[in-house]
């Protein structure tokens, strides 16, 4: 409202265009700065216009401002940054509430305090639920069975204010649920009617799981990063800070993934958006790398930050402008390291170099040593692969972009499974559409490697697969790959963690969104697995649960219908990206509407027995 009134009064003043003239500027700073890659047919993981027309103009100016296109924005005065949203979007500005106003949370009536034994009671905490991230809800804790799935109902809706991407991971515990926003803050709900306690508000996006313990003093303590690399325990009952960390110097760094925690160890995984700066001629790119930090959960002191990439970067060579370009960079850690207290060890896996020479630890699962963060083995999957937006930058400089991509992180959290006979295996999924199984127990050694789909910059396994005690289920993205056939992409599989033999797969059934902006099948949401029941997100907007045995679909909600919030704000669903469903009691609850390359959309549900 401030930003209205202040660009209303320059407006008034004739400093400021008027609207029209608004957004004659905005088109033409829209074909000169950004068509080029934000065309009907865009560079890849960019956005059309049809879906950049979907998204609020605060967002875009946000995003030129502060978020994914600083660098872009840079270039332009904060009137042409505004004039730009202004055109590019076609929802007015002001008429999507910001979190910058007053959120009208709706109370909850004073509440007795959270049981001391909430951590015992049926709960989820964190991401991967267990030390070795299986993603498995076990049956007392979940509380639901396939036979009681048709008799959930919705029961609340949450209105994520001028928001359109969801993508977190809430933990509920003592009829509580701590759910973190892509606009910034945290919140802590009624599990049951979602009135609000409490919101802890935070400078950039929760992306990572909320993570719960229990305190000496009997207290629970909440732990949750975000999008400016800052780390946070809080009170979880009344939201107060205990402490707070910035776990990295970088300005672009970030944390998106979520902590592990292990005997009073958080084990924070650190990434950064340092790859969108290459495309900028003038940008030094690039000198940030991944980084696993350990702090002492008490206090928030830091005992070790281990970097992925042992070696500073080093001055390389210079672009066509004459900027000094920088190396090695890269390996970002996107989601949360698997904790092997039997070996010692951590397990992490890594995103791809920004810049040559890529390092021979990007795209890679690193072993850590648990006590002192040295590594210990890797296992590179895919070599030599540096990527910044410089490689596919309109009119790319010729010595930056001589090697680029294939751009094929690991996004998601590796797996450690014991099978019979003392066998253990490490699970690790990339999104070149490849699950590669290793040995932790000999340094790695790739056990087998399966091919599940092409794979690609948005394709492959991207959040996350769940495994019980022989079957790893894994969802497929291909996101990108599906454009040149539509009903591609997406699809489900099942595959024995032993051998990597298949158990069934489950192709996508024909996205269910035609003639909408960014509509596709892809699965790159991470998927849940209780006893009986598999969930899996999917881009056309659809939660579906599938029979773990069987792969049939048994159970299918659209999430693209407007939706009447507990707090007031208008909400819609949309593609579901990101986090994967939480189970708890009898309930479940997941957010809809990742708009980054999807349909838009705000919401969060929670649906309970009927
Ligand atoms: C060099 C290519 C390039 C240029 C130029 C560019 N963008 Fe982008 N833009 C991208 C890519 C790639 C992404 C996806 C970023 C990612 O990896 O998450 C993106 C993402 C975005 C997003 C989504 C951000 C978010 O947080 O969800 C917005 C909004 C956006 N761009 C607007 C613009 C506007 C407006 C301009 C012009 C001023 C512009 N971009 C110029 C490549 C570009």
């Amino acid at each position: 409202m401030a930003r209205t009134t202040f660009v209303v009064l320059l407006s008034l003043l004739g400093v400021v265009p008027s609207w029209a003239d608004e957004k004659a500027l905005g088109e033409k700073l829209f074909q000169t700065t950004c068509a080029a890659c934000h065309s009907a047919t865009p560079v890849p993981r960019a956005l059309t216009p049809a879906q950049l027309a979907g998204l609020p103009p605060e967002k875009i100016f946000q995003a030129l401002s502060s978020g994914l296109m600083v660098i872009q924005g840079s270039a332009l005065s904060e009137i042409e940054r505004r004039a730009v949203a202004v055109y590019a979007s076609e929802i007015p500005w002001g008429s999507v509430p910001t979190t910058a106003e007053p959120e009208a949370l709706v109370q909850c009536a004073a509440a007795s305090p959270l049981p001391a034994n909430a951590l015992v009671e049926p709960h989820w905490s964190g991401w991967g639920l267990d030390l070795d991230n299986s993603h498995f809800q076990p049956a007392a804790h979940a509380g639901l069975t396939a036979a009681a799935l048709p008799q959930i109902e919705l029961k609340w809706a949450f209105g994520f204010a001028g928001g359109t991407t969801v993508s977190t991971q809430p933990a509920v515990a003592g009829g509580r649920i701590f759910l973190g926003s892509q606009e910034g803050g945290i919140y802590a709900l009624d599990a049951k009617t979602g009135c609000a306690y409490w919101k802890f508000p935070t400078p950039a996006a929760v992306r990572g799981a909320i993570l719960l313990d229990k305190q000496a003093n009997g207290r629970l303590v909440l732990y949750a990063g975000d999008r400016s690399a800052h780390y946070y325990a809080l009170d979880a009952e009344t939201g107060k800070v205990l402490w707070e960390r910035h776990v990295d110097d970088h300005p672009w760094a970030v944390v998106t993934g979520s902590a592990a925690l292990y005997r009073g160890m958080l084990y924070v995984p650190v990434a950064s958006f340092e790859e969108l700066g290459g495309s900028s001629p003038k940008y030094e790119c690039c000198k940030f790398r991944g980084s696993v930090v350990a702090l002492d959960a008490k206090t928030g002191k830091q005992r070790w930050k281990s970097y992925l990439i042992p070696t500073p970067p080093r001055k390389t060579r210079k672009n066509r402008v004459g900027t000094q370009l920088w190396g090695p960079s890269g390996a970002a850690v996107w989601s949360q390291p698997t904790v092997d207290p039997k070996a010692g060890a951590l397990y992490v896996t890594t995103g791809d170099s920004y810049s040559p020479p890529a390092a021979a630890t990007s795209d890679a699962v690193v072993a850590l040593d648990l006590k002192t963060g040295r590594q210990r083995w890797y296992m590179q999957a895919t070599a030599d692969d540096a990527f910044s937006t410089a490689c596919i930058a309109p009119n790319p400089d010729p010595v930056v972009v001589k090697k680029c991509g294939p751009d094929l992180d690991f996004g998601s959290s590796a797996i450690l499974r014991q099978l019979p006979h003392g066998r253990r295996v490490l699970l690790a999924g990339q999104k070149s559409g490849v699950m590669h199984a290793l040995d932790p127990d000999r340094r790695g050694k790739v056990l087998w490697r399966k091919r599940l789909s092409p794979g690609g910059v948005l394709g492959g396994i991207e959040w996350g697969y769940a495994a019980d005690a022989d079957t790893v289920y894994v969802p497929i993205s291909d996101v990108w790959e599906s454009k040149a056939t539509v009903g591609a992409g997406g699809g489900l599989y099942a595959i024995k963690i032993a051998d990597g033999a298949d158990v069934w797969n489950t192709p996508a059934a024909a996205p269910d969104c035609t003639g909408l902006p960014g509509c596709n099948a892809g699965q790159p949401a991470a998927a849940t697995l209780i006893p009986g029941v598999l969930f899996s997100g999917s881009m056309d907007g659809h939660m579906r649960a599938y029979d773990p045995a069987s792969g049939k679909v048994i159970w299918d909600f659209d999430t693209k219908r407007d939706f009447t919030t507990v707090n007031n704000v208008p909400a819609h669903g949309g593609a579901i990206k990101g986090a994967g469903v939480t189970v708890v009691n009898g309930w479940i609850y997941f957010g809809a509407g990742y708009g980054l390359w999807g349909i838009p959309g705000n919401v969060f549900l929670a649906f309970g027995p009927k």
